[in-house]
This record gives structure tokens, sequence and C-alpha cells, in this order.
């Protein structure tokens, strides 16, 4: 194995400096909530939706009102589900369905059993921070192995809801309206019970871990900043700038699995309270 040139051991130290300020900051936090986006799980091997590899990238954007598309035709919407002809679609099926959690979902899930993390919002609809262990979870963008009712809101397993290929689209079994997969399609609006839980715990923090994620779609682009104007402190994990960066009190570039598994190790062995 080659070894690491001065200058990278440089390099190295001043972000294990940065990532150690970090973990000081997570520990002395009062409500810390982070953030994620599919660069998370790039690292399990979902392609992210922009830059390099990134769904949009390859197959270009998918029209922008999936959610009114739906609501004319739900039949030939769950027809699409079921039998994806969207190459896009096709490849996220195949990476979601091989997709395990990885050292950033793990850590993510740790910080909350010591409670150095109070919630966690993730706009990925894989499943893997629960996967992981995530207790305090709030999925924006849905969950793709959960079903949705578009009446009353009620989210299914797929087992708890017959999908008859020549009956679709399915029922609510509680109020009798359309079934849908809980996935946030363009054009729909955020479900209200987790965009007003977003929002409590957001208006609470006063640091947010933001992982992985490009910030261009909204409302979850605003969180940290909302969070940045009342003082908080935001931490970027990311191997590359984006629209946050600017506001961000330290930007730790890099894979963010590697990064949370080492920022959990320094908060692991940081004394609490370390920086109040
Ligand atoms: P994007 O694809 O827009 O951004 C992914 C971000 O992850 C970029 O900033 C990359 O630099 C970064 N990244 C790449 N590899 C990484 C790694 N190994 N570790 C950490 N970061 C890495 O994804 P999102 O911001 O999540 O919406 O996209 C937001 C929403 O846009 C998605 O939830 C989806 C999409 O339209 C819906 O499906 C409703």
């Amino acid at each position: 194995m080659a070894k690491a040139s001065t200058a990278e051991f440089g390099v190295d130290a001043a972000l294990d400096a940065a990532i150690a300020a970090a973990a000081g900051h997570v520990r002395g936090a009062r409500h810390v909530v982070a953030l994620t986006g599919a660069g998370l799980s790039v690292e399990s091997g979902i392609p992210p939706f922009r830059g390099p590899g990134g769904l949009w990238t390859r197959y270009g954007e998918p029209p922008m009102d999936g959610y009114q598309r739906f609501l004319r035709d739900p039949r030939a919407a769950w027809q699409e589900r079921l039998h994806p002809k969207a190459a896009w679609a096709r490849a996220l099926r195949e990476a979601l369905a091989a997709a395990k959690p990885n050292a950033g979902h793990l850590a993510l899930a740790e910080l909350e059993r010591l409670g150095c993390c109070a919630a966690l919002i993730t706009q990925n609809v894989d499943d893997l921070h629960r996967q992981a262990g995530s207790r305090n979870l709030l999925e924006i963008h849905g969950n793709h192995r959960l079903l949705r009712c578009v009446e009353c809101t009620a989210r299914f397993a797929p087992e708890q809801i017959a999908v008859d290929p020549d009956d679709l689209p399915p029922r609510c079994p509680r109020c009798d309206g359309i079934v849908k997969d809980d996935t946030v399609h363009f054009g729909e609006p955020i479900p209200p019970d987790v965009l007003r839980r977003c929002y409590e715990e957001v208006g609470r923090a006063d640091c947010m871990l933001v992982v992985g994620t490009s910030a261009t779609v909204y409302p979850a682009a605003e969180f940290p900043l909302e969070m940045v104007r009342r003082g908080g402190c935001l931490i970027e994990i990311n191997p590359d700038d984006t629209e946050l960066t600017p506001a961000a009190s330290l930007s730790l570039r890099g894979p963010g699995g590697d990064i949370l598994e080492r920022l959990l190790q320094h908060a692991v062995q940081a004394p609490e309270g370390s920086t109040r």
C-alpha cells in the first residue's frame, strides 16, 4: 500500500480536526437535527439524482407533474409502478432492492442512541435509515416500501393492501380513498403530518448535520437556512460545495459514510457539553 505523502497527511489532519470540532458541536448542542439526501446512500450503491452518475444526469428529469398524472390516471400509474418502463425507474428499483445501510446510516442511528441526534429528516425514500435503526425519522419524501392513501394519508405496509393487477388502483381499507405509493411524486404536496413534524424539529434545532444533499429541493433545502438565521450551527458533510456551503459553520469534505463514522468516534470520546 502506498504511504500518504506529508501533504496528504496534512489535508487529512486538517479534516480530522474539523471532524473533531463538529463532534464537539454535536455533543454540546441542545437539539441536533440531521438532514440527509441521496449522497448518503451513494456508498450503499444507490445513484444520486444530480451530478456525476446522477439519475437525472443520465436519463433526464422525469415530467414535473407526476402527481397530477397519477390523479388523472391512477390505473396507468400503478401499471408503471408494477412494471416500470422508464429507464431511470428501472435503475432505481434495482439499486433499491440491493442496497444495505452503510457506515453513515449506522453512525446516525448510533448518534441518536447516544442522545446526540434528536431527529433525522431524510429526503431519501430508500428505507436505509429505518434498517440502520434510526427511530425519530421523518421521511419527508416518503418511503418506497410503503403505500399511502391520498385521502386520509394512512400508511400501509405492502402486505396490508391487496394489489389486484386487474382492479387498479387499490383502495384504502379505512376510507376507500385511492392508494398510491408513499414516495412523494413531482408536483405532490409533502404529506402534512410529516411536514408539521419537520417544522417542529427544525424550530427546536440549534445544530444541524446536513449530509449528502445538493439542497436544491424545497422545503427541505430551507430547513438549515432557517436554523442558521436563528444562530444555529450548520455542519455540512459533502464531497462538493452546495448552495448551503456559504452558510455552514463547518464544511466536512468527503463521503458521508467515512466522515460520519469518524464524527461518531470523536463524539464518543468527547466530554459531554465540550463546546459549551
Ligand atoms: P442530489 O442528487 O440532488 O444531490 C446529492 C448530493 O450528494 C450532491 O451534493 C453530491 O455532491 C453529494 N454526494 C455525492 N456522493 C456523496 C457521498 N458519497 N457522500 C455524501 N455526499 C455525496 O440529491 P438530493 O439533494 O437528495 O426528490 O435530492 C433532493 C431530491 O431531489 C430527492 O429527494 C428527489 C429529487 O428530485 C423526490 O424524489 C421528491
